[in-house]
């Protein structure tokens, strides 16, 4: 059993841990573990909206077009597919891609092959829209938790390692004294500045993310479960799931301080439904986040029907789940939407 935070992120705490004293946690947990000289990590959506099943063809191929824009040193190092139909009835593809240092993806992103797709007039007409929501958080600015020493996925893949098992999960706080930042910094949300204005069709609008705002990527994945599990699994856990995925991409959402909520089904290479799925969301504050898992009846749901399938199989489960979590200081997110109806992503926070 060791701490969530690696050695070399450990500093003396000002601000105080939640995890009771002489506390041990009742499941294993693990967490990645990344080399010392890593100091950052990029996380990169980039994503197609479209209404009209004609358009998919044209959406593949322009993702295909990122994709394959660069080989070589500045290529992401990894990088998944996924898909979701938003509230306003657009489907959109998102293709994440993962670098382990700013630098490359900086360069990535600069590539001529990148930049001519990406600044070219056609993006902003025609019935596609297109976002690239970009977080750089520093290693002390997020964390991990799976709930399995194997089969990493998104930033995760980045990692050195997995640690042995952690102290600092399952109780409410876990997330945040898992954080190396939390140790010396409340991680407060700044007072929201000026939103930004709904954008016309065929614009341009870039935001930058709001110092201490939180994003979240919490995964699950269901393909190695089978029986009663599996059973529980779809027939309980999913259907709750699904509702506080609802909830949190409404307006009663952004009123929780969710700024945009997607849950996502992974797509294998060929764009074919995989038995994985995740949400991501992005929130006013770390405080926002947490109130609501701790707090509000849909996580309080999805939560509760979790540990009804774990009392009904009584043994341990085959169902994998992580998550990932940053806290952005100004200027570690970049998010940009090219052509985008008004709902999408951070726009949807806007005037
Ligand atoms: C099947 C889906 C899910 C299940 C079974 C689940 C269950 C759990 C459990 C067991 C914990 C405690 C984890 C630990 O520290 O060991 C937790 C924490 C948390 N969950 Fe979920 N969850 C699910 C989906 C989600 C989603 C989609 C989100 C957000 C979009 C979310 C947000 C959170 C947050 C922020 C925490 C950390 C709370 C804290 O440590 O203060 N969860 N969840």
């Amino acid at each position: 059993m060791e701490s969530a935070i690696a050695p070399h992120l450990r500093c003396p705490r000002s601000q105080p841990a939640r995890m009771p004293a002489g506390y041990t946690p009742p499941v294993p947990a693990y967490t990645a573990r990344y080399a010392p000289g890593q100091t950052h990590a990029v996380m990169a959506y980039h994503g197609v909206q479209y209404r009209d099943l004609a358009d998919r063809e044209a959406a593949v191929a322009g993702l295909q077009t990122l994709r394959n824009a660069v080989h070589g040193a500045d290529a992401p190092r990894f990088s998944d597919l996924a898909q979701y139909r938003d509230p306003e009835g657009w489907d959109t593809l998102v293709w994440t891609a993962y670098w382990s240092d700013r630098a490359s993806h900086q360069r990535w992103q600069l590539h001529p092959a990148v930049q001519i797709f990406w600044q070219s007039d056609e993006r902003l007409s025609g019935s596609t829209g297109w976002f690239r929501e970009v977080a750089c958080p520093g290693v002390d600015r997020f964390e991990t938790l799976m709930s399995s020493p194997d089969g990493q996925e998104a930033v995760a893949r980045l990692a050195d390692a997995v640690s042995d098992e952690i102290l600092e999960h399952a109780y409410w706080g876990g997330m945040r004294d898992r954080l190396p930042a939390s140790q010396t910094d409340a991680l407060t949300g700044a007072t929201p500045a000026a939103p930004p204005t709904k954008p016309r069709p065929g614009q341009r609008v870039v935001i930058e993310g709001q110092h201490n705002m939180a994003l979240i990527r919490s995964g699950q994945n269901w393909a190695h479960t089978g029986g009663v599990e599996r059973e529980r699994y779809l027939g309980e856990v999913e259907p709750v799931l699904r509702e506080g995925m609802d909830f949190l991409s409404s307006p009663q959402g952004l009123g929780v301080g969710c700024l945009f909520n997607r849950y996502l089904r992974v797509l294998d290479e060929d764009f074919l439904p995989m038995d994985k799925s995740y949400g991501l969301s992005g929130w006013r504050s770390l405080a926002h986040m947490e109130a609501w898992a701790e707090k509000h009846p849909t996580h309080q749901q999805i939560f509760g029907s979790f540990m009804g399938m774990l009392q009904a199989i009584a043994a341990p489960p085959n169902l994998r789940l992580y998550h990932e979590v940053s806290v952005l200081q100004a200027g570690d997110a970049h998010f940009e939407y090219v052509n985008c109806h008004p709902g999408t992503g951070l726009l949807r926070a806007a005037t």
